[in-house]
């Protein structure tokens, strides 16, 4: 249980914890590479850690190194550095514990089946009671059309699965949601069929497994349609990934809190260093643009493959917006956060397109219109979204429910509301961000 009181002024700079979707990939295709992948910046939050483990339970040797490795420039005497040991397409081993277990991590066993389903055994992978509550047909649906027999325990497309590996066959499939977690599974599977995969997704989600399987070799196009939003994917089978060095940049999932405190807060100037601004993450700052917050992109460079900059923020008097479409994939995760801007903002702030919000680690559109609501804000929710009218949030306490990010949006909501919010369950952050309360200290 944690306490927030209201905070007059916020000043300073941060370097925001490495970003989750990465961190979870380069664990994925180091593993699958022929040899030493090296990890600058690496989330060592639950749900990369969850990973970690199951590579390492498949036979995957994966160390931290302290300190310059020779690897990258610049690096500190003290700064982690993952180094882990690929052994191929065709290196892992079959478990010798018989579950696999992603915790609270759908990331995890998602973009992980697709890598099981073409490997010589059966798996199992379980999750915790909240992963064992989110829809895993998505996934199994597709690797079934590849010809990989995929139970769930319980018959109701839910983990505990049952992957039955093997070779699976290409397919052209169309996803009617876009979700990087769907696309990247399939993707994955592709790694190890003979012709080449093409998935077809409404618009663009999350495009950072496209982008490090180019990085480690990988033979793939994207096609984008003039007429739609449509984008499709193909890869091209057969060749061998070869390990990278990868500099891991900020998570702008997890900026978007301070970028939020910095805009709301009457007295207060913030930068985030070195965060990712991929622009199917982008649409944070396209929102906050939109709904007039003072907000500046600067020094903006590649690390690797990934476009990074310092984002600056300032206390801005916000107005409210509408926001749909092919936007939501670019926030899918800040929407917790926008809720916040948008019950400090003059006006109302439409939400809509977001169903997915519903499956994520907790029914999101739901639990933000119960906080809210119980912080005196006048929140509509919607079949696939929340129509917000801005106020004056009051104190409240606030249950997460195991969700590490509603946990941090309420947390923020809790610097400005006129009596203290509390958070029981404050430690789920660590899924995500395991300094964030010491974090948002030191700022005060
Ligand atoms: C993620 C994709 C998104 C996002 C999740 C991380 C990823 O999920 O919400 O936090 O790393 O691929 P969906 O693919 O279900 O939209």
């Amino acid at each position: 249980m944690i306490t927030i009181e209201q905070a007059p002024a916020l000043r300073g700079a941060l370097n925001v914890p490495g970003d989750k979707s990465i961190s979870h990939r380069s664990v994925m295709l180091g593993a699958l590479a022929e040899g030493d992948t090296y990890v600058r910046g690496f989330l060592k939050g639950a749900d990369c850690l969850a990973t970690i483990d199951c590579f390492r339970k498949m036979g995957i040797g994966i160390e931290e190194k302290n300190g310059d490795t020779g690897h990258f420039s610049g690096v500190r005497k003290d700064e982690p550095i993952l180094v882990i040991h690929g052994q191929g397409l065709h290196g892992l081993k079959e478990p010798e514990t018989a579950l696999l277990n992603a915790e609270n991590s759908g990331t995890t066993v998602r973009l992980l089946s697709g890598i099981l389903a073409g490997q010589p055994f059966v798996s199992r992978i379980t999750g915790d009671s909240s992963l064992q509550k989110r829809p895993m047909g998505r996934i199994i649906r597709p690797l079934e059309q590849m010809g990989i027999r995929v139970t769930s325990d319980q018959g109701n497309d839910c983990v505990p699965l049952k992957i039955y590996g093997g070779r699976p066959s290409a397919i052209r499939y169309e996803s009617k949601i876009a979700s990087a977690q769907v696309k990247s599974c399939v993707l994955f599977a592709g790694l190890y069929a003979d012709e080449p995969t093409f998935y077809t997704e409404p618009s663009l989600s999350r495009n950072h497994t496209e982008l490090m399987l180019s990085a480690f070799g990988a033979n793939l196009k994207v096609r984008r349609k003039t007429s739609s939003d449509a984008v499709t994917t193909i890869l091209y089978p057969g060749t061998l990934l070869r390990p990278q060095n990868i500099a891991v940049p900020g998570d702008i999932s997890s900026a978007a809190y301070f970028l939020a405190a910095g805009l709301i807060v009457p007295d207060a100037r913030i930068t985030l260093k070195n965060v990712g601004i991929n622009e199917t993450r982008d649409g944070i700052i396209r929102v906050i643009q939109a709904m007039g917050g003072r907000i500046s992109v600067n020094n903006v460079r590649m690390e690797g493959c990934e476009p990074t900059a310092d984002i600056s923020v300032s206390s801005s008097a916000l107005h409210g917006t509408v926001i749909g479409g092919s936007l939501i994939p670019t926030l899918i995760d800040e929407i917790p956060i926008i809720a916040i801007l948008a019950a400090c903002a003059e006006g109302q702030t439409v939400i809509r397109d977001a169903a997915e919000l519903k499956v994520k680690e907790t029914n999101r559109l739901e639990a933000i219109s119960n906080g809210l609501g119980a912080m005196g804000i006048s929140v509509t929710e919607t079949e696939d979204g929340l129509i917000i009218r801005g106020g004056t949030l009051h104190g409240a306490e606030i249950n997460p429910n195991g969700d590490h990010r509603m946990a941090m949006a309420f947390a923020i909501a809790g610097l400005v509301s006129e009596t203290p919010v509390t958070i029981t369950d404050e430690a789920c952050v660590s899924v995500s961000y395991p300094n964030f309360f010491a974090d948002l200290d030191r700022l005060r």
